[in-house]
């Protein structure tokens, strides 16, 4: 039987996870590969800590200890960060080792050099653990609906913030509260700035938008709002209009612009992903033969991050047997132009408080309406103070003339202050 020796680059969490399911179900890989596919040596910065299934494991600080053995096919990159992690991968390439990585940092800013590298290399990038973890996704993408133009993809991409506006939403918290008892709880990271802010959703969405759209896409590119100012009182408002609040990473391709944004978004209550909650992730995918496709699991987690690299390395040796490693789909043959932001289009959800006189609403209706902006719907709530908090729905408008009203708006006098804006999607917008 062939011998197929790994070596990782990382042994925390997902590195960790792949050894375990390397082992435990070591019998039924073997069987479906006709391989015999083990971990020979392990990158690790602490070399004095326990190491949970590393018994038969070469534990060592030295890269090139991993990247120079003749011995080692396939390298699993799950260190994390772009530098060393870049370098170490060029260099494995180089020396026509295969590659798996889980990095979507990496991924969402050098992608497409690290497919050209492989491919010149003749060697296999495989990364399907980088997006939704558990899910596959990526294979989804790049194999099961190949044949498909896709029109958009939204997911819920981001655990942390899932988990987040999902005890607002069933408990009625505000954000900080549930955000300090979900680190207390281990669910959201001591510097939780990558997930609230919606960095991490957006350099998970640029990988599927590449992939997606056959564009380059990198994360910068993406427009990025996280959810610090959703409050509990938002939540209420979304629903009295028959939404729930999500993070959501929307791309579409229209009439060839493709549109790549992340930000806290109403989302109407009928749509299958207004259901995804706590710490799950799911994609909503939309392809002109398939129509609507949706995939749900788990996103994060050592088992669930290393089922999906698992899967790849079962895929490499596959590759290898057959005599195709190397081959990668073009990923950027069309090249569709970014669509600029104020050229975005969809409904506006905007949460204010003015003074309670007579003619506010006649001026507010005025500053949209001069900025071809109508509504959808207005919901006012008396307050104690002589103010109103009112919440004003738009009809869907492009972004640029919803910044031209807010900024008539907020020079107006009777104006106390402007508690949040938010996008809608609702029906059509969203395709279901
Ligand atoms: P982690 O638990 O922090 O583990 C990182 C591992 O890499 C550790 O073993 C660490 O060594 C080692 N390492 C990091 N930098 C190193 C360096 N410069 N030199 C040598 N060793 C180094 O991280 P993780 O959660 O497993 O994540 C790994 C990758 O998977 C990241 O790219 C992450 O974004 C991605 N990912 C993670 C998840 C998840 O659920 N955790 C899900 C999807 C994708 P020590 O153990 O000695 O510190
Ligand atoms: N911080 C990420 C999340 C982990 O919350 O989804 C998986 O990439």
């Amino acid at each position: 039987m062939k011998k197929i020796v790994i070596g990782l680059l990382g042994y925390g969490t997902v590195g960790s996870g792949v050894a375990t399911i390397l082992r435990t179900n070591r019998f039924d890989i073997t069987s479906r590969t006709h391989a015999d596919i083990s971990v020979k040596k392990a990158l690790v910065r602490n070399l004095l800590k326990e190491r949970p299934y590393g018994e038969d494991i070469l534990f060592t600080d030295d890269p090139y200890a991993l990247l120079h053995d003749p011995e080692i096919d396939i390298i699993v990159e799950v260190m994390g960060g772009i530098e060393p992690a870049r370098t170490y991968i060029l260099e494995a390439f180089k020396q026509g080792k295969n590659v798996i990585t889980a990095n979507k940092d990496l991924l969402a800013s050098h992608g497409l050099e690290l497919l050209s590298v492989a491919e010149q290399n003749k060697c296999d990038l495989y990364f399907e653990a980088s997006v939704a973890g558990g899910i596959p996704i990526i294979a989804a993408i790049r194999q099961s609906l190949t044949a498909n133009r896709i029109s958009s993809l939204i997911g819920i991409i981001n655990g942390t913030t899932n988990y987040i506006l999902s005890a607002m939403t069933e408990q009625g918290r505000e954000f900080e509260d549930v955000l300090s008892e979900a680190q207390e709880l281990g669910f959201a990271e001591a510097d939780p700035t990558a997930d609230v802010e919606g960095l991490d959703a957006a350099r998970k969405l640029a990988i599927l938008a590449t992939l997606s759209f056959n564009t380059p896409v990198t994360a910068d590119q993406v427009f990025v709002e996280g959810i610090t100012k959703v409050s509990k009182a938002d939540i209420k408002y979304a629903d009295e209009l028959g939404c729930v609040i999500k993070l959501l990473a929307i791309a579409k391709n229209e009439d060839g612009e493709v549109e790549v944004r992340v930000h806290p978004t109403l989302l109407d209550k009928k749509h299958p992903l207004a259901t995804v909650n706590g710490v799950f992730n799911a994609v909503f995918v939309v392809g002109d033969a398939v129509g609507e496709t949706m995939f749900y699991g788990k996103g994060a987690g050592s088992l669930p991050t290393g089922s999906a690299v698992v899967a790849d390395i079962i895929q490499v040796v596959r590759n290898m047997e057959s005599g195709s490693r190397g081959y990668h789909n073009n990923t950027s043959y069309q090249n569709f132009p970014l669509k600029a932001v104020q050229d975005f289009t969809t409904g506006y959800y905007i949460r204010l408080k003015v003074q309670d006189q007579p003619r506010v609403f006649a001026s507010l209706a005025s500053f949209f309406a001069e900025a071809g902006i109508s509504f959808n719907s207005i919901i006012q709530k008396p307050r104690k103070d002589k103010s109103a908090e009112i919440v004003l729905v738009t009809h869907p408008c492009k972004e640029g003339q919803l910044r031209q009203a807010l900024a008539t708006l907020n020079n107006y006098n009777k104006l106390d202050k402007i508690y949040n804006v938010m996008r809608l999607e609702t029906g059509n917008s969203l395709s279901f």
